[in-house]
């Protein structure tokens, strides 16, 4: 597939006037101890940052590839620590630094498969074995909207679930297989499907995995 794998600047642009919604499963993040090492990858303005620092965690990193959003932050969550991405998905930390990462809205933003190979890959890498990973996006969507803009833009993307939004970000949707595999290097241990909005507010389906890494 050809959709592009740096939108850095959709995300330092208009992506700053975004509101995002995914909520944190708090029945998941009592799995793990509050002086955890936890990351946030693909943070944005530090919306799922705070609320784990809220949470009473401590040792809290939240990274994004968008300088603006990142800044943004910085000012707003004070109790977590917050760095840019140079060269994603590559970062600056030892294999097996995190006991758990948080993966929220941020596949659907990396359209490319190689892409996401690299991002999940480099995930499973800081994580410590048995350290666990939470990710929120999106399946394909059932409603005729979603339906019509993956078929409009499949030819050009050569893949089902990829499409352009109205602002310009090109934007994915999941085959449940696609997530099997790219997850395979992970054990699930749990899933869970909810309403949420999208960063356009409209309604959409998530669906949240818990996994462990092998
Ligand atoms: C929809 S927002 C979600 C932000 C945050 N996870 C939340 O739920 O509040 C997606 C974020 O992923 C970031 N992003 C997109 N591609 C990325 C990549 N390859 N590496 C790191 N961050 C990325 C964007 O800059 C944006 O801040």
């Amino acid at each position: 597939m050809s959709a592009p794998d740096d939108q850095s600047a959709y995300w330092n642009s208009t992506g700053t006037t975004k509101t995002y919604g995914h909520p944190l499963h708090t029945a998941w993040t009592a799995r793990l101890a509050r002086d955890a090492a936890l990351l946030d990858y693909g943070c944005g303005y530090g919306r799922l940052a705070g609320g784990l620092a809220a949470l009473g965690f401590t040792d809290v990193e939240g990274v994004d590839v968008a300088p603006e959003p990142v800044a943004r932050a910085r000012a707003e969550q004070p109790a977590a620590r917050f760095a840019v991405l140079t060269d994603p998905p590559r970062l600056e930390r030892p294999d097996g630094a995190y006991d758990a990462a948080f993966l929220f809205a941020v596949l659907t933003c990396v359209p490319d498969d190689a892409a996401q190979r690299s991002l999940v890959a480099e995930l499973h890498r800081v994580l410590r074995p048995g350290g666990l990973l939470q990710v929120s996006d999106y399946l394909l969507q059932a409603d005729e909207r979603n339906q019509e803009r993956y078929r409009r833009c499949e030819a050009r993307y050569g893949c089902f679930g990829v499409f352009e939004t109205s602002d310009g970000a090109v934007c994915r949707h999941h085959t449940r297989e696609r997530l099997d595999e790219l997850f395979a290097a992970f054990e699930p241990l749990d899933e869970r499907e909810l309403a949420v909005l999208t960063m356009n507010g409209r309604p959409a389906v998530a669906t949240q995995l818990l996994l462990a890494r092998r």
